[in-house]
């Protein structure tokens, strides 16, 4: 209902009638408005449990097989207060025992049959069908779309739950846990937990993957700045800076909200995410991207395996990514300041997916069941992260210095001449993209968001990545998170399988704690520059709106 109310105001807030012309129109449009209510209403329901294999249509091959080695029917997970707790530790701290017992889990889930859900491959395939337009409820459009929305991180949750409880399973061993890839930490030790676990690097090892970005050989900090290609040649050092302050903007200042967070809402039968939570983006995507082969050959993919939502699941590496992104899922919610719960919505807590258990048998989880981790009897190891305070000293967060260091009288000229934008203005990988937004009213409650919408991307079979800084017109596509004017990012990555995209797109980020920490909280209007990072040709992208609202999560208002 608040979300029916918020629709009513919104049409209210447009200008009072004047007349009684207006007047009428008014009502017709409230009514037509009322109307599309009905709908809203009937459009914001949950996903309900997708029947694996049944509802499965591949074009990736990517259906679970049929019939498989479980029995007939969906249970309802329900807690095991029983089961051990299971603790995950970082992949680069393991022990002797615990790496040997890793590498055995990935031999065993590597011999397992075809025929059998639990099997590598099918892990591979589960999340391939989840992922590319692969499961079609009947009398439905359009099919389920885990990513580019809130789902994003319940959903990867409960699958690494069932494949850690499938490798307990089959190593029998029920305090089995799945390690944690500590990319989120730059601080100079010995063994470093910014570059990948050596373990997975041995080609002997059963966690090995052979297509992957052979310029971690090189270079092999993760470069969270970069969407897969050519090797950087940026130092550890202006690496370890640079995503310090990358995961700072993405977790900290900018996504301070339920909403910026987890990403735009989806519900049943919408046509694809309307748009990723900040963190799915950026580091989460580039992480996966740097890991994936840019050279990789067909019968591959460029950027397989960990860089294509087909086959990222088959690099044992993706899980370790993944119980990272778990973990930070936990720290985001204990950072201070800002609204950071879960979004507050019943569609987004009774949603229920359908994976395989231990012993092989489907079962159907609830959003709800996976909100609280201690209740799944899992915990993570303490381990530093001091991205939290921008890798500086606590208090010191905002004393960074800036790229474009300019004196109050200058940020009013640049404002002063800076044009607003143009609907046909065009973001391309040659010239980057700056124009002003006025700010509204300042508001004591919520967050101050700058929202894009009627995002226009020519060909909607390739992708395109955006990055956004805030008072710094000379950023260049080479420009990187280093400079604390970056704001955010946003990459389009298409899904095989339904060439096209939902035009309702998103991209948000928030703006109010980003002037704050750069000092220009006082300014009435925004500089905003926009470059396009895409390999070259990329594409030229234009975009119907920009303004600022306030985000008021975690009422639901989107
Ligand atoms: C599994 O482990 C338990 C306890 O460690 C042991 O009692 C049992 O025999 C083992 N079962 C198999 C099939 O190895
Ligand atoms: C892999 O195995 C081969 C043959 O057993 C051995 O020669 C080589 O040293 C091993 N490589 C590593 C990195 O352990
Ligand atoms: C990576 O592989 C590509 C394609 O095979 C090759 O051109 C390039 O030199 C390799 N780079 C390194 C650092 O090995
Ligand atoms: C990378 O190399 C280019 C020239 O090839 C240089 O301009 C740039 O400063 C280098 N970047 C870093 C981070 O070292
Ligand atoms: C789980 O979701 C189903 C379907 O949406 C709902 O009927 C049920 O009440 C939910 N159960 C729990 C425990 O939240
Ligand atoms: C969603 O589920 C969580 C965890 O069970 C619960 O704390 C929360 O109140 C629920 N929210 C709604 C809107 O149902
Ligand atoms: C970028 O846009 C400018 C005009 O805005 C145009 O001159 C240039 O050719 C474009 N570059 C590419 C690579 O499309
Ligand atoms: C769209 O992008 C795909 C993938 O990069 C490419 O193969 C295709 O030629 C492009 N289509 C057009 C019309 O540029
Ligand atoms: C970024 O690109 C510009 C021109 O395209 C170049 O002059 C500069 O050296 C590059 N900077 C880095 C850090 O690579
Ligand atoms: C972008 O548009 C310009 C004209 O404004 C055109 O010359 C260029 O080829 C276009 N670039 C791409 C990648 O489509």
């Amino acid at each position: 209902m608040s979300r029916v109310m918020s629709e009513v105001s919104g049409h209210l807030g447009r200008g009072s009638p004047q007349n009684s012309v207006m007047n009428c129109f008014f009502w017709v449009l409230l009514v037509v408005s009322m109307t599309s209510l009905v709908f809203v209403a009937e459009a914001t329901l949950p996903i309900p449990a997708p029947n694996i294999p049944e509802q499965c249509n591949s074009i990736q091959n990517c259906c679970m097989p049929s019939p498989y080695t479980g029995t007939a029917g969906i249970r309802l997970f329900e807690f095991e207060p029983n089961q051990p707790w299971r603790t995950r530790r970082p992949a680069h701290l393991l022990s002797q025992f615990e790496l040997d017992r890793l590498e055995r889990a990935y031999d065993l889930l590597r011999a397992l049959p075809d025929s059998d859900p639990r099997s590598l491959l099918n892990q591979k395939n589960l999340h391939c069908l989840y992922c590319n337009n692969a499961l079609y409820y009947p009398g439905q459009k359009y099919p389920l779309e885990i990513h580019n929305g809130w789902y994003f991180l319940p959903w990867h949750r409960m699958f690494l739950y069932w494949h850690e409880r499938i490798i307990a399973k089959v190593l029998n061993d029920s305090t089995f846990a799945l390690p944690f890839w500590a990319w989120d930490n730059q601080q100079d030790t010995n063994p470093p937990s910014n570059v990948i676990p050596p373990q997975y690097t041995n080609p002997n090892s059963s966690l090995y993957d052979p297509i992957r970005n052979n310029c971690s050989l090189v270079n092999p900090y993760v470069d969270f700045d970069t969407r897969g290609g050519i090797c950087t040649n940026k130092t550890a050092d202006y690496m370890r800076v640079q995503n310090d302050r990358l995961m700072y903007t993405q977790l900290v200042v900018g996504s301070p909200t339920p909403a910026l967070f987890y990403g735009q809402p989806y519900y049943f039968g919408d046509f694809g995410g309307k748009g990723p939570g900040t963190f799915e983006d950026s580091p989460h995507g580039a992480v996966h991207a740097w890991v994936g082969d840019p050279y990789a050959q067909p019968p591959y993919e460029v950027l397989d395996d960990m860089g294509n939502f087909q086959r990222s699941a088959y690099d044992p590496v993706f899980y370790a990514h993944h119980s990272n992104v778990d973990r930070i899922w936990n720290l985001w919610l204990n950072i201070p300041g800002g609204v950071r719960t879960h979004p507050m919505s019943k569609a987004f807590n009774q949603s229920q997916f359908t994976f395989y258990d231990e012993n092989a048998n489907l079962v159907k989880m609830n959003v709800s069941h996976v909100l609280d981790s201690d209740l799944l009897r899992y915990k993570f190891e303490d381990f530093p992260a001091p991205w939290i305070t921008n890798g500086v000293k606590a208090g010191k967060e905002n004393t960074v210095a800036l790229c474009n260091p300019i004196s109050a009288s200058a940020v009013n000229s640049l404002i002063s001449k800076t044009p607003k934008h143009g609907s046909k203005d065009q973001i391309n990988v040659t010239i980057p993209y700056t124009f002003k937004v006025g700010r509204p009213a300042k508001s004591r409650k919520g967050t101050e968001v700058l929202e894009f919408s009627g995002i226009s991307i020519p060909n909607a079979t390739a992708n395109v990545d955006l990055k956004v800084y805030l008072f710094y017109p000379q950023a260049l596509s080479n420009s990187t998170a280093w400079c604390p004017e970056y704001v955010g990012a946003w990459d389009f990555i298409p899904h095989i399988g339904q060439a096209d995209y939902n035009p309702k797109r998103l991209w948000r980020v928030a703006v109010g704690p980003k002037l704050k920490q750069i000092g220009k909280d006082y300014v009435k209007s925004i500089v905003v520059t926009v470059v396009q990072t895409t390999a070259p040709p990329g594409q030229n992208i234009t975009f119907d709106k920009a303004r600022i609202f306030y985000d008021l999560s975690p009422r639901v208002t989107l």
